[in-house]
């Protein structure tokens, strides 16, 4: 049987809390009792979220919001490093300045936020870290290379991290999202170079991807299963959301490796 604990009267951290997912997670833990700090780079529009301004592929906009957080608080239980977005397009034409923004914030991001939360929670002795990560870092997507790797190299991060600061009480996760309707879809950058030497297939690819999240979970899904997850005794390593996602993750296990690539293909390919 899983133990629960209690989430109120903890303080949390959510990055990307100003709309989507993340202020969906935000609003469902301040429900649960918590006192939540919402990061984003334009402001949370909610009575129970405290809004910090934050851009996470920058440096000392992160150490200026953690140590406003810092200011009011002596402790983090809870850190969900959700803040992300995603871009498209053929790897061969993609510009260095859009793959290295696409790790700035996926990546870095939430490697910067996790290094200023750590502290507190080593003093504190224990907290939990909760990275939003996505099906494609276990299933690669087609023109959306980097979007991928960038959720494979959180997952990485987060397994490894998980075991430095056992010792220190400290418990990471990753949450694996299949589609979810959000505004996710409309700010994705969409790099449509190269379209006619690849004969259609990055706009075919894309506006498939499109569809699949606009018929996606709501966000408010997602934020049931991170509180249910995060009020967990012990944080699972790796979480996929929803019972088809569930499966999915599942046979990427078993399956062998030739037919996986296969459906890949047929899919986004
Ligand atoms: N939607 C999906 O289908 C899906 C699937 C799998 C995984 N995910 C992941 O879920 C997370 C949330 O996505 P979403 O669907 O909720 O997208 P969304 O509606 O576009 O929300 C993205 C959030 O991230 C914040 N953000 C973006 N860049 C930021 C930056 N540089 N600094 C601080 N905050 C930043 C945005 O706030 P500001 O613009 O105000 O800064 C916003 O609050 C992402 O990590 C995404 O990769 C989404």
């Amino acid at each position: 049987m899983q133990q629960y604990h209690r989430l109120s009267s903890q303080t949390a951290v959510v990055t990307g809390a100003s709309q989507g997912i993340g202020r969906a997670i935000a609003e469902q833990l301040a429900k649960e009792g918590m006192r939540v700090f919402g990061l984003s780079r334009t402001a949370v529009q909610s009575d129970r979220i405290q809004w910090i301004p934050c851009d996470v592929a920058q440096e000392g906009s992160v150490q200026a919001a953690f140590a406003e957080v810092f200011r009011q608080t002596q402790r983090v239980d809870i850190l969900v490093n959700n803040a992300g977005m995603g871009i498209a397009g053929a790897a061969e034409f993609t510009p260095d300045g859009d793959m290295q923004r696409q790790f700035q914030v996926n990546v870095f991001g939430a490697v910067r936020c996790t290094q200023a939360a750590l502290p507190a929670m080593r003093r504190q002795g224990g907290g939990k870290i909760l990275f939003i990560s996505s099906l494609a870092s276990v299933f690669p997507i087609a023109f959306q290379s980097f979007y991928s790797m960038s959720k494979a190299a959180l997952d990485s991060f987060s397994t490894a991290l998980g075991i430095e600061c056992k010792p220190f009480g400290i418990q990471t996760g990753t949450l694996l999202l299949g589609d979810v309707n959000t505004g996710f879809t409309q700010s994705r950058k969409k790099g449509m170079a190269g379209d006619e030497v690849y004969r259609g297939r990055i706009g075919r690819s894309i506006e498939k991807m499109e569809r699949d999240e606009q018929k996606g979970m709501r966000p408010e899904q997602v934020a049931g299963a991170a509180c249910r997850l995060l009020s967990k005794r012990r944080l699972p390593t790796r979480r996929a959301v929803g019972a088809a996602n569930g499966i999915l993750f599942f046979l990427n296990r078993i399956l062998p490796s030739r037919t996986v690539l296969w459906v890949l293909e047929k899919l986004y390919g």
